[in-house]
Parts: structure tokens; C-alpha cells; sequence
């Protein structure tokens, strides 16, 4: 498996003004940009293709990406090696590519972007907006993959236990058991409670033959107005498709950086766990809270 997507084209209006006029995307957790966890993690499990649906005010992800010889000249010039080792990320072997999203019409339809980019392969989709692990250290891409051609599925999906208070906002599963591996027998979009078949909720990361662009062209707005990706996918498991979801282990929680509270968390989570820095930042966070 190749190619990737990350889907970068929303507005982010849940975190302004912050994202007012740069992507949320490109919000630091710790010391990386967001998407930068999200490309470094794709190239560790074999992914070197890697098309971002993008959309206005978005370029500086393509900047980050590209080499800066300004930057690299005037860190050589004035003998700063170790911060040139900070931007060894862009020398990665992997191609870039950037299209637009040219009308904000959901995730779902965000994802047929790219279907001439896919062509006949199965591709992974990683949100732009959400970490994996500690760190960005997971590797369930690469147990999905297995799990893709174990099972010969259309789609796998990771998914994440959530707290009953998250469940209306994510896409949640009816797993047909509790192994790491299950078949997924429905799936629905933000389900109030009484309508949730479980707590298990999508975690940002898939992996879908392009078999998803003929479901996606056939699926009509759902909640918000939106071509829903998970409606999508009820449709293939409806028409009879082997859909299976992926449970992440304990050290795989999922960050969803899309609201201040869960940002919040993941940068004080990842600035703690710095190298550096985190040790002292432990003893002022105490500190504070003595005082
Ligand atoms: P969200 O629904 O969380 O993103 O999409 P949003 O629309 O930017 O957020 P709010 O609700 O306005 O705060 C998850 C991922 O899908 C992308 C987003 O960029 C994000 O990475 N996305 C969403 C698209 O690429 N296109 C869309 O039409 C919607």
C-alpha cells in the first residue's frame, strides 16, 4: 500500500480564532505541526505517496513540506547543525501532492478528491486533525493493513473505546465481538445515546479499496448537510461489503485536536513528555498547583 490521504480542506471554526488565518492543522503539539506527526507516522508503515485535500488558507502546509534552501543556507552559514537535524523531516522519501477541496461539502466528499489520485490500489485516509499515541508512536496502520488482507475487506477502520459524553460526536460501531480484530456490522454517525450500538468510536484512520468512490458518489447529505464518510461506509456493509474495524491498544489513545479541551490535553501531554524540556515543565505544573 502506496498512497495516502489527509484530508486538511475544514474551516476548524471550533478552534478560532486560532485557526483564523492558519490551518488547524498546522497547530504545534509539543514541537511539530500536527501533520508532521501525521506524515512522519504514514512513512513508518511504507506509505510514500501522499495527496493532501487541501482548500484556501491552507498553503503553509505545503510550505512546511517543501525545502526551505533559505532556511538550510542561513542555519549552515552560521553553524546551527543541530537545528538543520530539525528539518531533515523534509528530505523524506515520499512525494507530496496538494489538490483542493473546491466546496466544503463534508469528510465523505472530501475523500472522493482523490479518487483519480487512488486509482486502482487500497489506499489509507489519516484526518489531518488527529494524533495517535504518545508521541504519534502507533503503528495501527500497519495492523489494519494485515487486518485489509487477512479478511479481504473494502474498508478497516481504527476504532477507540470512547467516554459515554463523546459518543454523539463521533461514528460509532456495532463490532460483531470483542477481539482486536471484528467485523463491523453497522455503523452510525453521531448517534444520540439511546441510539449508540456501543462505545466504540472512529479513530481518525482508514484504510479503503477505491471501491469507498462509488459508495461516496452514491451517498446523499447526512448530518450537518454533509456527505458523511460514515454513511459511506453503512452503505457498503449494507450492499453486503466485509467492512472490520481495528481496536487501538492502551497506548494508542486517539487525539482529536479539533476542540480547545482535547488540544489543550494532547500538547500538555506531549510537552511533558519532551525529552528537554518536559522534566521542568513537570515541576512548574506542580508547582502551580501548590501555590
Ligand atoms: P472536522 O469536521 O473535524 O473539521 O473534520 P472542521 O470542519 O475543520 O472542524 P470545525 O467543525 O469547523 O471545527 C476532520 C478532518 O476532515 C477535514 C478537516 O480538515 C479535518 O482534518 N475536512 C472536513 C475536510 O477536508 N473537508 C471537509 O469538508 C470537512
Amino acid at each position: 500500500m502506496k498512497h495516502a490521504v489527509i484530508p486538511v480542506a475544514g474551516l476548524g471554526t471550533r478552534l478560532l480564532p486560532a485557526t483564523k488565518s492558519q490551518p488547524k492543522e498546522m497547530l504545534p503539539v509539543g514541537r511539530k505541526p500536527i501533520v508532521q506527526y501525521i506524515v512522519e507516522e504514514l512513512i513508518r508503515v511504507g506509505i510514500s505517496e501522499i495527496l493532501f485535500i487541501t482548500g484556501p488558507g491552507k498553503t503553509s502546509i505545503e510550505n512546511h513540506f517543501d525545502i526551505n534552501h533559505e532556511l538550510v543556507q542561513s542555519l549552515r552559514e552560521t553553524g546551527k547543525e543541530e537545528l538543520l537535524a530539525e528539518l531533515e523531516f523534509d528530505r523524506f522519501h515520499v512525494q507530496y501532492y496538494y489538490t483542493r477541496q473546491r466546496q466544503l461539502r463534508g469528510l465523505g466528499h472530501a475523500v472522493l478528491c482523490a479518487s483519480s489520485f487512488v486509482g486502482s490500489e487500497p489506499f489509507v485516509v489519516a484526518l489531518g486533525d488527529s494524533l495517535i499515541g504518545l508521541n504519534a508512536q502507533s503503528d495501527v496502520v500497519r495492523r489494519m493493513q494485515r487486518c485489509f488482507d487477512d479478511h479481504v475487506c473494502t474498508a478497516v477502520i481504527a476504532f477507540e473505546e470512547v467516554p459515554e459524553h463523546e459518543i454523539p460526536q463521533y461514528g460509532i460501531a456495532q463490532p460483531a465481538g470483542d477481539e482486536e480484530f471484528f467485523k463491523v456490522l453497522d455503523i452510525i454517525e453521531k448517534p444520540e445515546l439511546d441510539e449508540a450500538p456501543s462505545n466504540l468510536a472512529v479513530a481518525a484512520r482508514y484504510i479503503f479499496s477505491p471501491r469507498i468512490f462509488d459508495a461516496l458518489e452514491r451517498t446523499r447529505p447526512g448530518k450537518g448537510g454533509e456527505i458523511q464518510l460514515t454513511d459511506a461506509i453503512k452503505l457498503l456493509i449494507e450492499e453486503g461489503e466485509n467492512v472490520y474495524g481495528v481496536r487501538l491498544n492502551g497506548s494508542e489513545h486517539r487525539y482529536d485536536i479539533g476542540n480547545f479541551e482535547s488540544y489543550f490535553r494532547a500538547f500538555t501531554e506531549f510537552a511533558l513528555a519532551d525529552e528537554k524540556y518536559g522534566a521542568s515543565l513537570r515541576e512548574y505544573i506542580a508547582g502551580l498547583n501548590g501555590g
